[in-house]
């Protein structure tokens, strides 16, 4: 994949799966907005190598090349399913294998499905502690859906519409301040063209004097 991306996860251990149809739904919104390349992943993408994998280097090419395209994502669509009021066991033991400094600053839009309204806090309980974490950028609206949300697998009710498209507005916002606001890696610095993002340090806009 060339160019800016926009990657979706999704936790689910069955398919179909309507968490893997909602996290696709929303990263094809978010890549047809900012003209992004998209993919979408689960757990079966990942293979026989990964339930056993205790560290990123254990698991077999195309895992590690699914991992890769996550880290390297512009933007990240996560979702799971709602498994005992948390995330599936295997969602939280792929984010086991990444490296923690990893996601630190990716723009990360949260999504959950349940089988009721009992849990929708699990996008703020669960999943925005877990990228708290890895010092992620977090979108602030977290999307949480239910059966009656969805009409043929399509999320469907004008209540998660509404919402979805407050989420993938802020991703769209990020996304343009980005792109406007930093510069590229490997822009001209006095290393000689190698400084990276996480070198690069702002000043402030307006400096205060303190006068006693
Ligand atoms: C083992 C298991 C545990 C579950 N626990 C919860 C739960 O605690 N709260 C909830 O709202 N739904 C729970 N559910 C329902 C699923 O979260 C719900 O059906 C989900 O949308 C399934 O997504 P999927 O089609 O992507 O697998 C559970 C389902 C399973 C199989």
């Amino acid at each position: 994949m060339s160019g800016p991306t926009v990657v979706g996860f999704s936790g689910n251990i069955t398919r179909p799966s309507k968490t893997y149809a909602f996290v696709e739904h929303i990263v094809r919104d978010v890549a047809r907005r900012n003209g992004l390349s998209a993919n979408v992943y689960d757990i079966a993408d990942l293979g026989a190598s990964f339930p056993a994998a205790r560290r990123a280097h254990d698991l077999e090419a195309t895992a590690r090349d699914i991992l890769e395209r996550i880290i390297s994502a512009d933007v990240l669509v996560v979702g799971s399913p709602t498994y005992k009021g948390s995330y599936t066991g295997l969602f939280k033991h792929f984010f086991d294998l990444v490296d923690p400094a990893a996601l630190r600053g990716k723009p990360v839009l949260l999504t959950a499905t349940g089988g009721g309204d009992r849990h929708a806090l699990i996008v703020e309980h669960q999943l925005r502690p877990l990228f708290g974490f890895f010092e992620a950028f977090t979108l602030p609206t977290a999307v949480y859906a239910v059966d009656r949300d969805f009409v043929e697998g399509i999320p469907a009710s004008q209540s998660i519409l509404d919402r979805l498209a407050q989420a993938v507005g802020e991703a769209s916002v990020v996304l343009s301040s980005t792109s406007k606001h930093l510069l590229p890696l490997n822009s001209i610095g006095p290393g000689g063209g190698t400084e990276s993002f996480a070198s690069i340090s702002l000043k402030p806009a307006v400096s205060i004097a303190v006068t006693e």
